[in-house]
């Protein structure tokens, strides 16, 4: 049925909206109208459409979301072949001046005479698309192929936002236009994602994703793959509204940037070889930011009279280069995996690779984080493995090659022990890391531990800082924790900017820790989840070390503050031999602190059984300061005033629970009150 002319007339308007919504959206990035008004657009063309089919013209936006599948793809012959550029192997920067002195030398340009202008491109990773408009409509979209013929894929590309279907009037009605068709790395991972969930494959990278796309028979299936496009050549035009010759490369990029299509905004125009050099660094210094893959950057020289006295090398301009940077990914072998032991005891699982030239350096290591990353990657023993180093980032295996694993390779499986000091290495629950328990025995450990004994809330030995317990462990002074004790002022003396005096007050000091607080020895250990309250705790529950060092699980358990994580900590640390022994050393060298009676619980301290609130502003305590003194004899510190509360301890500005308070008749205190109830008289 033949349309009536309002329909006709709509369905251009709606076009016409949607090719300059279209446009502003997906080429200028600046959207004017919400996403809603363009669906709603959308729709109502659809609709129009479906009612008149004549309507359905092939430059409709609504040809975007893909046509019936395809058995085949038709065969293009290119009007205008499509080239190759040569590639500049030398990847350094020294490639980019190689270039312009061959430009020079083919033009018998004098070495005095001012430098050349090059148009610099950067070199996109995706696949080569020759777009042809006739009357300003898309009429084909041809993949390279040979050069010569290439594939029709004009039904994918349709779906391409960023490709103009229609071209604004005045434009020539014939153009051909080349360009790169890819797909940002952020749409990459999303779109792998996607097929990870419908439990499809996954693409290996942007470029395969886009060309696996642009092949797709079914351009419903292109159609929800995000692909994108730059312009960077204006390869034919034709017919009526040619305009006059472009002079530069620079300027005909302009016009197809006029006529609507995306030209790439580093695109820029640079002065002789520094220019050149210049753009290749900064290209490489931008790279991570991108947001999508490239393989190196274009110089083209921009005089179009100069390219045409340059012309070819077979299929091959000789005004045109690729300038590639080192690659960022290499295949090589995992040889080995080792464990790596940090200064805090954190075990990290590293791949041991057969040398492997890679984004510039020789790489021979790249961790493989912790127990989960190894397991997620799978890496084995013998796999063959895609190693990655972008720019200034530490190396690491993007994914091995199922195909290539050797038979046999075995699953790896973190050490149950620390390969330094083959203490039992642990990993608690919630965490990622197992970490090796060693602590003060261990050598990786040696420094950190060390300083953590000697620091002020632990041993508080002055003058032993970070500095000279690095500079003791470096020159082999001190190999463990008992070394300390037998340190003599001479040794010491003979340090590096070391005075005398000071030798002498390390000393002092340490000698002076000898006679310690058995909490702060307890916490100088390092043993893990025990800080100061836990250690203080303990020591109060069961009086001396000896208790500590052979308590069960379970006895533990019994103390205020340990739940099983730290319970399983103290046990593991104080099962390993080493442990003890340390302990016996420094015993044996005079260390020596006050034990007392065990608490054996709550029950037995002061303030057992009552339950007090803190309320308002005191004058010295704070509110914490307050209930860890509450705490520490047992009282329990409740947030709200109930019958059930013993007391409750009003500051300045209480409000709601002291009103509380004095309607249920509960004694209130002030900050006095509070002190003389801990000192044992109310
Ligand atoms: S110009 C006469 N410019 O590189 C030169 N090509 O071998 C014709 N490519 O697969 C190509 N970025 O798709 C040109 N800025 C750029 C490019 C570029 C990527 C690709 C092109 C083709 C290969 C050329």
């Amino acid at each position: 049925m033949q349309p009536p002319a309002d329909a006709i007339e709509r369905a251009a308007q709606l076009s016409d909206a949607l090719h300059a919504h279209g446009h502003r959206y997906y080429v200028l990035d600046a959207p004017t109208v919400p996403d809603a008004e363009y669906d709603r657009l959308f729709s109502a063309l659809q609709a129009l459409e479906r009612a008149y089919p004549s309507l359905k013209t092939a430059d409709s936006p609504t040809q975007r979301v893909g046509a019936s599948p395809l058995t085949s793809f038709a065969q293009v012959t290119h009007q205008v072949p499509m080239l190759s550029i040569r590639t500049e192997t030398d990847t350094s920067a020294e490639g980019a001046k190689a270039f312009d002195l061959r430009i020079r030398k083919e033009l018998d340009i004098p070495p005095d005479a001012p430098p050349v202008d090059y148009a610099v491109e950067l070199k996109f990773d995706g696949l080569a698309m020759s777009l042809r408009y006739e009357e300003g409509v898309l009429v084909c979209a041809a993949t390279r192929g040979d050069g010569a013929v290439g594939e029709d894929v004009t039904a994918n590309i349709r779906t391409v936002g960023q490709v103009p279907l229609r071209l604004p009037p005045g434009a020539p009605s014939v153009l051909e236009v080349r360009g790169e068709i890819y797909m940002a790395r952020p749409d990459f991972e999303r779109l792998n994602e996607r097929q990870l969930q419908a439990g499809q494959k996954l693409f290996a990278n942007p470029r395969n994703a886009a060309a696996g796309t642009v092949r797709q028979l079914d351009s419903g299936i292109a159609s929800s793959r995000p692909l994108r496009f730059f312009a960077y050549s204006l390869a034919l035009m034709q017919g009526r509204d040619v305009p006059p010759p472009a002079r530069t490369h620079y300027d005909s990029l302009e016009r197809l940037r006029g006529w609507g299509f995306p030209v790439c905004a580093w695109t820029r125009v640079v002065s002789g070889a520094d220019g050149l050099v210049h753009f290749h660094n900064d290209v490489n210094a931008a790279r991570d930011t991108l947001g999508f893959d490239i393989d190196g950057v274009v110089y083209k020289v921009n005089a179009l009279d100069l390219q045409r006295q340059l012309g070819f090398v077979s299929r091959e301009p000789r005004w045109a280069v690729a300038h590639k940077y080192p690659a960022q990914e290499a295949l090589t072998t995992v040889e080995g995996i080792d464990i790596q032991v940090g200064r805090t005891g954190k075990l990290t699982p590293v791949a041991k690779l057969s040398p492997v030239f890679v984004g510039g350096v020789t790489v021979t290591n790249a961790t493989l984080h912790n127990e989960d990353e190894a397991r997620r990657k799978d890496v084995r023993v013998g796999d063959t493995v895609v190693v990655r180093r972008a720019g200034d980032v530490i190396p690491e295996i993007v994914s091995i090659v199922p195909e290539r694993r050797p038979p046999g390779a075995e699953a790896f499986l973190m050490p149950r022990q620390c390969p330094v000091c083959h203490s039992v290495a642990l990993r608690f629950e919630d965490e990622a890391d197992y970490r090796c328990t060693g602590g003060l025995v261990c050598g990786a450990q040696r420094k950190e531990a060390i300083t953590h004994f000697a620091s002020r809330k632990a041993m508080d030995i002055e003058g032993l800082g970070d500095k000279l317990v690095e500079l003791l462990v470096d020159t082999n002074r001190v190999k463990d924790l008992s070394d300390l004790y037998r340190l003599r002022a001479e040794d010491l003396a003979r340090l590096p900017r070391m005075a005398e005096k000071s030798a002498q007050n390390v000393i002092h000091a340490l000698e002076a820790s000898k006679q310690a607080q058995l909490p702060r020895f307890l916490f100088g250990l390092g043993i893990r989840h025990v800080g100061e309250a836990t250690a203080k705790a303990l020591v109060r529950h069961f009086g001396g070390l000896d208790a500590i060092m052979d308590a069960p699980e379970e006895a533990l358990l019994a103390v205020d503050d340990v739940g099983p994580v730290v319970a399983l900590s103290l046990r593991t640390f104080f099962d390993q031999p080493s442990q003890r022994d340390m302990v016996r050393q420094l015993r044996e060298l005079g260390l020596h602190w006050q034990e007392s009676e065990p608490q054996a619980s709550r029950e037995s301290l002061a303030l057992n059984g009552l339950t007090l609130v803190l309320t308002g502003t005191l004058p010295t305590l704070s509110r914490d300061e307050a209930k860890a003194l509450l705490e520490a004899q047992g009282a329990k510190v409740a947030g709200s005033v109930s019958k059930k509360t013993s007391y409750v301890v009003a500051g300045a500005e209480a409000g709601s629970k002291l009103e509380k308070a004095q309607a249920l008749g509960v004694a209130v205190l002030d900050e006095a009150g509070l002190m003389a109830l801990l000192a044992g008289n109310p």
